[in-house]
């Protein structure tokens, strides 16, 4: 018998499988340790510098943060309430908020965290908001844009506008333009955008984009975030705006993006293999804190950070020139509310 296999046919089997096993002998081991030595310098590279702002007393400060029941919005929360801040906690899910709002407290000591009803694709619901924060609050110190929401598949808001493009952006428009009068000085705005602003290449359409007529929105909408940005910039006197960009992180974003059973499986895998490369929540939130925290004279207005420190929007938004084009096509969009 073994002499039939050292003659035979088996020849080319045997050859290839020692070549496989020497090779997964001795390469797997390289192999796992690149990757490993890759994924560190990804996982710096995405973070920067690592800033510290601690003695920072936000004490009278009222801070309104979107999308703070979760992922990025939530340790800003979690950060803001250590530094005293009184925190409006601006979410759609009372019960899951409410959570969140009584583990900070717990953990921080804070008791001045609010919960306040906002749902962002319901323009007339980002009304009230308003009208109650004014109420409740009268002046703003800082208000973080910072919800989101991601869609594999087209939906729509009651007023038939897509609901990523109502969400991301032309919530948080009407929501910051109502909130304008309340500004205090020295105040910011803080616009969580995305690196992703950057595969905008050519002009877009906003009713198209209003429409639904892109495959995809959630691009389009952090770019729209950072003309808003640039635009209130140039507006705002006593108020800076910033946009930023978080880095990539696993937070519950594309959990809640209408995914098939496939898509999921497709998604787990991939943050699986790269989870070394991507950041953890707190450090996914390190550039919106950074943006909050460091002293007001320092901070660019109309600038774009990510990294924890500022960077360069892309080059298209200077040569595309929309500015102007989205400012007055969400006046018009949303005139009824202004
Ligand atoms: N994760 C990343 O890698 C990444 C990268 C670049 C930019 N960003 C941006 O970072 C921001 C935060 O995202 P995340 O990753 O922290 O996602 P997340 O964990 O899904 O948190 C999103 C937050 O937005 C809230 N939200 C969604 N739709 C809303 C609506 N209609 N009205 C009011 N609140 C709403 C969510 O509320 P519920 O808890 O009720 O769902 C949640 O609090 C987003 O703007 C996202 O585009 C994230």
């Amino acid at each position: 018998m073994f002499n039939n296999i050292i003659q035979s046919k088996y020849y080319p089997i045997i050859g290839s499988s020692l070549i496989i096993l020497f090779y997964i002998h001795y390469s797997l081991p390289l192999l796992v340790l690149a990757y490993f030595i890759i994924a560190y310098f990804v996982h710096n590279y995405q973070r920067g510098p690592i800033r510290t702002y601690n003695s920072v007393n936000l004490e009278g400060k009222i801070v309104i943060i979107t999308g703070a029941s979760a992922g990025i919005g939530k340790e800003t929360a979690k950060r803001l309430a250590w530094q005293n801040a009184t925190i409006i906690f601006a979410c759609r899910d009372e019960s899951k908020t409410m959570k969140v709002i009584n583990e900070i407290k717990q953990v921080t000591g804070n008791s001045k965290l609010h919960y306040m009803n906002l749902q962002l694709d319901d323009y007339d619901n980002v009304s009230e908001f308003v009208k109650n924060f004014k109420s409740k609050f009268g002046v703003l110190d800082i208000l973080i844009n910072n919800a989101g929401i991601a869609q594999w598949w087209h939906k729509y808001n009651k007023n038939n506008h897509e609901l990523v493009f109502a969400t991301n952006y032309l919530g948080h428009f009407l929501l910051t333009r109502l909130l304008m009068d309340s500004l205090t000085k020295e105040s910011r705005i803080i616009i969580v955008s995305s690196v992703m602003h950057e595969l905008i290449r050519s002009k877009l359409n906003f009713n198209d984009v209003l429409n639904g007529k892109y495959l995809e929105n959630y691009n389009n909408t952090k770019y729209c975030g950072v003309l808003l940005c640039l635009k209130l910039s140039q507006m705002l006197k006593n108020t800076k705006v910033v946009a930023l960009h978080p880095g990539v992180i696993k937070t519950e974003l594309l959990d809640k993006a209408g995914n098939t059973i496939l898509l999921q499986l497709i998604q787990k895998i991939m943050f699986w293999f790269f989870r070394p490369m991507t950041l953890s929540v707190e450090e996914g939130a390190e550039t919106t804190i950074y943006c909050t925290l460091m002293p007001y004279r320092e901070l660019l207005s109309g600038g774009y950070y990510e990294k924890n420190r500022l960077s360069k929007y892309s080059k298209s938004i200077e040569k595309l020139n929309q500015v102007e084009e989205l400012w007055e096509f969400s006046n018009q969009i949303l005139k009824q509310y202004l």
